[in-house]
């Protein structure tokens, strides 16, 4: 599509949180490790830490308060609006802690990825260090997907392997995975902005090759 030919790439970045993926993608941006231009930030909570981030940086914030809206499909119509009023072509979920309507996923389909802590398709949803722990696996990771209706069911574009060390706690774990997060999102962001990556049939094709998949375990 035209709009992945953007450049730079116009990114609108979604955030709950501490941001420090955005801090990554904020930092990508800037030193030119990826060609792309963060049009604004949109948290769903107002205390945030990635605002200050994002303001610091000189990006335009929004907050939603999803608890202001009668239902799901009401928040995400008023988050579509705010989104597009920036056309970007990309909308990276960054630690964006929200369930998302059908609606407003397959209107992004193809330009929203997110990154999930853990190696998908295991431990899609919340709390996956500690269950990668107590599942009594050697290996956990990360993985940056194209988001698709079925939550943290996308094709997966890129991803890392993070040891689980004996005596590792979710902390400890979380703080070795976020460190590949770092690398590993403003590197999949730089691809799809040198339109190197594109859902295709359900696939994430790189270079004009599948991502290998992972199997569940
Ligand atoms: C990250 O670990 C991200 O992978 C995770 O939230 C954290 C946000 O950190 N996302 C999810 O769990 C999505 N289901 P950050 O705010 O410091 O980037």
């Amino acid at each position: 599509m035209a709009q992945s030919q953007q450049s730079p790439l116009a990114l609108v970045v979604l955030i709950s949180g501490s941001g420090s993926n955005l801090q990554a993608i904020i930092d990508a941006c800037a030193s030119g490790q990826i060609n792309a231009d963060i049009k604004a930030v949109i948290s769903n909570r107002a205390d945030a830490f990635g605002l200050n981030r994002a303001e610091q940086a000189g990006i335009p914030t929004h907050v939603l308060d999803h608890t202001q809206f009668s239902d799901r499909r009401a928040f995400d119509q008023a988050l579509s609006q705010q989104i597009d009023h920036y056309q970007p072509g990309l909308v990276v979920l960054a630690g964006f802690m929200r369930i998302l309507t059908e609606e407003f996923v397959n209107h992004y389909l193809g330009r929203m990825l997110n990154i999930h802590p853990s190696l998908l398709p295991n431990f899609q949803g919340l709390n996956t260090h500690k269950r990668a722990i107590e599942s009594g696996s050697n290996q956990h990771g990360v993985s940056v997907h194209f988001v698709t209706p079925e939550l943290d069911g996308g094709p997966v574009v890129n991803r890392a392997t993070v040891a689980i060390e004996p005596g590792d706690t979710p902390e400890l774990l979380a703080q070795r995975v976020l460190q590949q997060e770092h690398r590993i999102y403003p590197e999949a962001i730089g691809w799809f902005a040198e339109g190197r990556l594109k859902l295709a049939n359900d696939l994430a094709m790189l270079d004009g090759e599948p991502v290998p998949q992972l199997e569940k375990h």
